[in-house]
Order: C-alpha cells, then structure tokens, then sequence
C-alpha cells in the first residue's frame, strides 16, 4: 500500500475514535496532561525528515499512539506511556489497521531502555529536563525530535525546525 493510503487510514481511523468517544482528546493523566499532535503536520514533517531512513523511533509519552502510528508508515515505532487506557487504545488501533511497525509500552519511559532508538519524540506539556539530561548523561547519540517551541531541552543544540502550519517540530542532537 503506499504511504499516503496508509496514512489515510490512519487519519479516518483516529477521527472516528475521537468522534465515538465525544470529546476532545486532551485530559489528565497521572503525570501530566494528554493532549494529541496533528496527525497531517505529523506526516508532513516526516516526510520532510526522511524518517524512512532512521532505524527505531520511539514516541515518549505516547497518548493514544496516534504517532507512532504515522511514524510506523516509515520505520520501526515503539511508544511509552503510562495511562493504561491510552495504551488500550492504542494497542487497539495498530491491531484493527494492522500496522506490524507500531507497539506500544505501558510504563514509564524514564525507567526503560530507550538509548536503543536513533529518534526519540516528544510532545511536552511541561519542561521535560528529566528526559533530556537522562539522554545526556548516557552520551546518546541520536535525535530529540519535539513537538512544539515552548520546552527547548537545556544545553542541546537546535539541528533543524520544520513548519506546518501553526505546528512546528524542532530536532535536536547533544
Ligand atoms: C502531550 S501528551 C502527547 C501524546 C502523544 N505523544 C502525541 O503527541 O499525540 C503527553 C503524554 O505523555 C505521557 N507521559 C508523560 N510523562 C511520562 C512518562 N514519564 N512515562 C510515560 N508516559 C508519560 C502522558 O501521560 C501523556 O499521555
């Protein structure tokens, strides 16, 4: 299947789940809030990161996997996160669209091994120090890839920003 049918799946997919549940997903979790990012700007930017060339990419704090569903489209995709339910739903959509590149973990990503990606995503909906100076410590060698302006990790370096629309995604490296 190409790529853009894939991802339209995806898309039709989720906004019916959003129109079943009746309501706008964004709520609290037990360590902050869940809100989604834009699936089209999503897509968008990986195509214009060339993620089909990166090896594993994980979604830190995954909400409902909507991501590492796009993300698996290009590559391997593994999402953290620590509300059960969200990684109910999750788990749900990748076996319902049948996406063999996408898993999820419940738990909590600063307890797991994640130095074995070569992508790590994040939509903060705080400072995310602890995540960022776990990376450094370990010498990590890959790229942040965070959704949004308002939490630049402290003491790395901005690689790259991509645009789309009033969305923007910001890479980068220690
Ligand atoms: C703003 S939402 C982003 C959801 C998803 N990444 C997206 O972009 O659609 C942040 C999510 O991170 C989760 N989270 C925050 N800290 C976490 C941690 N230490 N381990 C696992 N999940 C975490 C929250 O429960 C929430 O669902």
């Amino acid at each position: 299947m190409l790529r853009s049918e894939e991802f339209r799946k995806i898309y039709r997919y989720y906004a019916e789940l959003y129109k079943i549940h009746d309501e706008v997903p964004y709520r609290s979790t037990s360590v902050g809030m869940w809100a989604v990012s834009r699936p089209v700007s999503i897509y968008y930017f990986f195509q214009k990161l060339n993620l089909q060339g990166r090896r594993l990419f994980i979604d830190a704090g995954s909400g409902d996997g909507v991501v590492v569903a796009v993300a698996s489209i290009f590559t391997n995709a593994v999402g953290i996160e620590i509300d059960p339910e969200l990684c109910t739903l999750a788990a749900q959509a990748y076996r319902t669209l049948d996406l063999a590149n996408a898993s999820v973990i419940c738990g909590n990503y600063l307890t797991l091994n994640i130095y074995y990606a070569d992508t790590i995503y994040i939509y903060p909906d705080k400072p995310f120090d602890p995540l960022a100076d776990l990376l450094k410590s370990k010498n990590w060698s890959g790229e942040l890839w965070v959704y949004g302006l308002h939490f630049p990790p402290r003491g790395w370096t901005l690689r790259a920003t991509e645009t789309a629309g009033r969305d923007r995604l910001c890479v980068y490296a220690i």
